[in-house]
């Protein structure tokens, strides 16, 4: 388990993380998000000890990163995946890691083959590697000392979309098992389908925090909307404002206050054929994202609202 208190970094007179807190539970998968800039970087550095909080503090299991003993077979890290040095071969990165931590070479093998880096690429200088390759080195050498605890950050740059969910498949199958996995990324998509939960971070502060549900549930004020389509829409339409729910027309269907299960439940009584039933917050959480960090964005761009026009 990760646990941050009260940690603030300033760099001068400028707080580039301000007075945060909170918990990474084990079993889970942690998703730390926030535009370019607003502190995320910062605050896993602090983390694993590279830079120093002004206050607050940070444990994992209940220790400072640097009283770990051995800490790669507890935590693993990636932090920039191209920081690696650029004249070593992606073979002799994890070499040198499973020396360090007193790993048989066997698990090399194991690793590589874990992220699909063939032989072959094995033996190619990290210079040479593509964005996306770094990042799977990157998590060969987080995962290389078996951690119970995993801090990624932007783990899926460079990740082509089978990588990604490649390694969505991985991380949930790791806190499955009970590992803890904290990532970040500044892309709402990459982490809401990993994260069980997930806190927002903006200007160094924390914005938000839950899971997708409870960040949408907040985002639409509470009520639930459904989006729905049918071989009949004005008969639907009918017997829901029967019911008692607000119906609205929403692009070639209905937008309706009501739960999804509430409308298919109606239509079903009336027979009527359904053609397109979901939850209408579809985009909302991506609309909070923007909103919450709204004044940390640099360009003011026009966003679409997602919203059907009627
Ligand atoms: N060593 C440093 N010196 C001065 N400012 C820094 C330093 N490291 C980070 N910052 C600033 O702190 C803020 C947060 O940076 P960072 O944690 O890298 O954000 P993120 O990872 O969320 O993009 C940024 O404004 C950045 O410019
Ligand atoms: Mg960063």
């Amino acid at each position: 388990m990760i646990k941050v208190e009260g940690l603030t970094r300033a760099y001068g007179s400028f707080i580039a993380v301000d007075h945060i807190s909170f918990e990474c539970r084990q079993g889970r998968v942690t998703g730390f998000l926030g535009p370019n800039g607003a502190g995320k970087t910062t605050t896993m550095r602090v983390m694993v000890g590279l830079t120093p909080p002004t206050a607050g503090d940070v444990t994992i299991g209940g220790l400072h990163y640097a009283d770990i003993p051995n800490p790669g077979r507890h935590v693993g890290v990636l932090l920039d995946a191209s920081a690696q040095h650029e004249g070593r071969t992606g073979r002799e990165v994890l070499e040198i890691g499973a020396r360090t931590m007193g790993l048989p070479s066997s698990r090399i093998d194991e690793m590589l083959d874990l992220v699909s880096l063939d032989a072959r690429e094995a033996k190619r200088r990290v210079r040479n590697y593509s964005l996306g390759m770094r990042q799977r080195l990157g998590i060969a050498h987080a995962l290389l000392g078996d951690p119970s605890v995993l801090i990624l950050d932007e783990p899926a740059n460079g990740l082509d979309p089978a990588g990604i969910r490649w390694m969505r498949g991985l991380l949930k199958g790791y806190a499955d098992r009970g590992g803890t996995v904290f990532l970040s990324s500044h892309l709402l998509h990459e982490v809401e389908q990993i994260a069980d939960e997930m806190i927002l971070i903006g200007n160094g502060k924390i914005v938000a925090r839950g899971t997708r549900d409870e960040l949408l549930r907040g985002a639409t004020g509470g009520a639930t909307t459904t989006l729905v389509t049918s071989l009949d829409n004005d008969h639907l339409a009918g017997a829901l404002e029967e019911k008692g729910h607000e119906v609205h027309p929403a692009g070639g269907g209905l937008r309706v206050t009501a739960e999804p299960v509430e409308v298919g439940r109606v239509a079903a009584e009336k027979q009527i054929v359904l053609t397109d039933l979901r939850a209408g917050h579809e985009g909302g959480l991506e609309e909070l994202f923007l909103e919450l960090t709204a004044d940390t964005q640099r360009e003011h761009d026009v966003v679409p609202t997602g919203e059907p026009s009627a």
